[in-house]
C-alpha cells in the first residue's frame, strides 16, 4: 500500500517501479480513499497502541494506492525493498530509507507474512479485481 504521503509526494511511479524492476508482478492496483472502518480493520493489530489514532488519521487523510504483488520469494523481497518501519533507521536504497525521515510518515505498508496478506487483501480488493497474466521475462525471474 502506497500511503497518502507517497501519493501526495508523487512517488507512486517510483515506488511501483521498484517492485517491477526487481522482477515482481503487480496483479491488482487501485487508488482509493479508505474509510475509517476499513483502516481500523487493516490496522486492528495496533489497536490500543499510542500511535493508533494518529495512524488512522494518516491513512484516511487522502488517497492511497493498494497493490497486490506476486513473485518468487515475494514477501521477503518486498519487505527488503520497503526497509525498516522507521525511515531514519531504514537502509539507503530501500523505499523508506530513501524517502522517509521517521516513523510517522513512512510512505508504504507491506504485508509481513502470507497470513497477514490473506487478511489484508480482501479489505481492499474483490476477487475479480485480481488479474492473471505472465510477465514477458518470466523465464528469467
Ligand atoms: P506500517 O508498516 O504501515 O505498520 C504500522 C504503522 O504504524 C507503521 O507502518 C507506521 O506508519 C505507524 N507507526 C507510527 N508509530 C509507530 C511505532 N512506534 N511503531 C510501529 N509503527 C508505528
Amino acid at each position: 500500500m502506497i500511503k497518502p504521503d507517497g501519493v501526495v509526494r508523487s512517488k507512486i511511479g517510483e515506488i511501483a517501479s521498484r517492485f517491477e524492476n526487481k522482477g515482481l508482478k503487480i496483479v491488482a492496483l487501485k487508488m482509493m480513499k479508505v474509510s475509517r472502518e476499513k483502516a481500523e480493520k487493516h490496522y486492528a493489530v495496533h489497536k490500543g497502541k499510542p500511535f493508533y489514532d494518529s495512524l488512522l488519521n494518516y491513512i484516511t487523510s487522502g488517497p492511497l494506492v493498494a497493490m497486490i504483488i506476486e513473485g518468487n520469494n515475494c514477501i521477503e523481497i518486498v519487505r527488503k525493498l520497503v526497509g525498516a518501519t522507521n525511515g531514519a533507521k531504514a537502509e539507503p536504497g530501500t523505499i523508506r530509507g530513501d524517502f522517509s525521515t521517521g516513523i510517522d510518515f513512512n510512505l508504504i505498508h507491506a504485508s509481513d507474512s502470507e497470513e497477514s496478506a490473506k487478511y489484508e487483501i480482501p479489505i481492499f480488493f474483490d476477487e475479480k479485481e485480481i488479474l492473471s497474466y505472465e510477465r514477458a521475462d518470466k523465464e528469467w525471474l
